[in-house]
């Protein structure tokens, strides 16, 4: 069957188009789908590669498709209200404790509720679960390590890992030494010793604005205080602003994450984390920089550690694999510049050490290359179930409701009409087998009670679609109150 014209007068690259759009109406390609290779289709619908690849370069330009690269392309959703940045109606606020502990202790509850679709927590891996190579790992490393895997192990942490975390860095042109690295449970203590480096009790510690809570409660648990600042849906925190509050309040360190925001999905470009980095040292303010998603990115490189444009060893990086590969192994880093040998005898005098076995089998898991083979699928699968979600919610959502288009990770922020308290909104979502992250968790100042955070860190199913379904229903309900 003839699927093009090639007598008409329209051009074959704009009959390319059409035919992709109609595939789509059709339901063909859906959001996330891989579009055929260009070869493929220039087979199929017997025209050159040049001209599928123009037809391909325009949907991209029209924001139709995306392409990944050493991948090919891919639908986008469509019909998106796309969170815009809001700074005309953001207010600023004074530094401030946090209020929403018993919410906070809801949401990780909400994982482990029976019949449930739990889309409350950030859990990339869960997408597409390493556990069967890193279990095959794990046995290799018992039968070697015999009874040392029950001792202790070195304060910093197992030497064979920490080498191939610095040789990741150095590949991005970070001078990190293996030496340099102390590793952790989890980033959550990486954050908790880096926040003890450079502050203390009654400290005002700036963060973005909205931000993962585990940094709200862990700044409220030292005593210390939040300043927010305003941080934009695409690029993150804006230097301007940055300044604005450093002159403003008696700022004692930052804490970012400016490599794939928690739950914006913000991703500063390089120069802009350059310039932030340059801006607190000139002020003398170390930055604690939270990495746990830098691995996660869209974008077609990766981001580079703000680590990298350090001139005084101000930068603080924290990170691990939670987000990468097991959340369960707890195991995390610290790069504390400066501060190191401080940060040393904090580690020891906190937790002594960390899990060995873990450690060795995730250093195992880096030294064979499965670690960035899986990223590389992890990275497609997210940025496919991105997309998937987006549709999902722009089809079952009240129509003026905006979703962020995230730049890595694996949550979506989703603002609702300015009435709906998303709070109440959860427990209705909960007794209908569905968990989400209410928007107040996310600042002290109770800026986001009409945001909801859904993960897309799932494997795509009915359930999933079902749960959407659900809880855009419960999410028109409260709009029309
Ligand atoms: C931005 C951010 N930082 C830190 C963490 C905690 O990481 P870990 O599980 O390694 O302690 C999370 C977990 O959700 C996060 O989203």
């Amino acid at each position: 069957m003839q699927l093009l014209d090639k007598s008409s007068s329209n051009f074959l690259y704009q009959q390319v188009i059409d035919y992709v759009e109609k595939q789509e109406k059709k339901g063909v390609f859906q959001a996330g789908d891989k579009l055929p290779s260009l070869r493929k289709l220039s087979k199929q619908l017997d025209i050159s590669v040049p001209t599928v690849k123009q037809a391909y370069i325009e949907l991209e330009r029209q924001g139709a498709i995306y392409a990944r690269p050493q991948s090919g392309y891919y639908m986008k959703a469509k019909q998106v209200r796309t969170l815009l940045p809001m700074r005309d109606r953001w207010l600023h606020s004074s530094p401030a404790e946090l209020q929403c502990r018993s919410l906070i202790e809801q949401v990780y509850a909400a994982i482990h509720l029976p019949n449930t679709v739990a889309l409350g927590l950030s859990n990339p891996v869960n997408t597409h679960p390493p556990d069967k190579a890193l279990s095959r790992l794990m046995k290799g490393v018992l039968s070697r390590v015999s009874e040392k895997s029950v001792s202790y192990g070195a304060v910093n942490g197992d030497s064979k890992l920490r080498l191939n975390i610095a040789l990741r860095y150095q590949e991005q042109g970070v001078a990190v030494n293996y030496d340099d690295i102390i590793i952790t449970n989890g980033a959550q203590e990486a954050l908790s010793i880096a926040l003890q480096c450079v502050a203390s009790k009654g400290d005002v510690i700036a963060v973005e604005s909205p931000c993962y809570f585990g940094q709200l409660e862990l700044i409220e648990s030292l005593g210390m205080k939040v300043v927010e600042v305003y941080t934009c849906t695409e690029n993150g925190v804006c230097s301007k602003e940055l300044e604005k509050v450093l002159k403003k309040h008696n700022v004692k360190a930052c804490l970012f994450t400016t490599t794939v925001n928690n739950p914006l999905g913000s991703l500063m470009t390089n120069m802009e984390r350059k310039e932030l980095v340059e801006l607190v040292e000139k002020y003398n303010i170390p930055l604690i920089e939270d990495e746990v998603y830098s691995e996660l990115y869209f974008t077609e490189e990766k981001p580079k550690p703000a680590e990298l444009y350090s001139k005084k060893g101000l930068v603080l990086t924290c990170s691990s694999f939670s987000k990468t590969a097991a959340p369960g192994y707890r195991i995390g880093w610290l790069v504390a510049g400066k501060y190191e040998e401080k940060a040393k005898g904090i580690k020891r005098a906190q937790s002594c050490s960390t899990a060995m076995l873990q450690q060795w089998t995730l250093s195992d898991y880096l030294m064979s290359g499965e670690y960035d083979k899986y990223l590389q699928v992890l990275r497609r699968k997210l940025q496919y179930n991105s997309e998937r979600m987006r549709a999902l919610i722009t089809e079952q959502f009240p129509t003026e409701v905006c979703i962020s288009e995230p730049k890595g990770g694996g949550v979506l922020w989703v603002r609702c009409r300015s009435h709906v308290d998303t709070e109440k909104l959860f427990h209705e979502a909960i007794e209908n087998g569905v968990s989400f992250a209410p928007g107040i968790i996310f600042s002290p100042s109770g800026k986001y009670n009409n945001f909801m955070r859904i993960s897309f860190g799932v494997q795509w199913s009915d359930e999933v679609v079902k749960a959407i379904t659900t809880l855009g229903g419960i999410v028109k309900k409260y709009s029309q109150k």
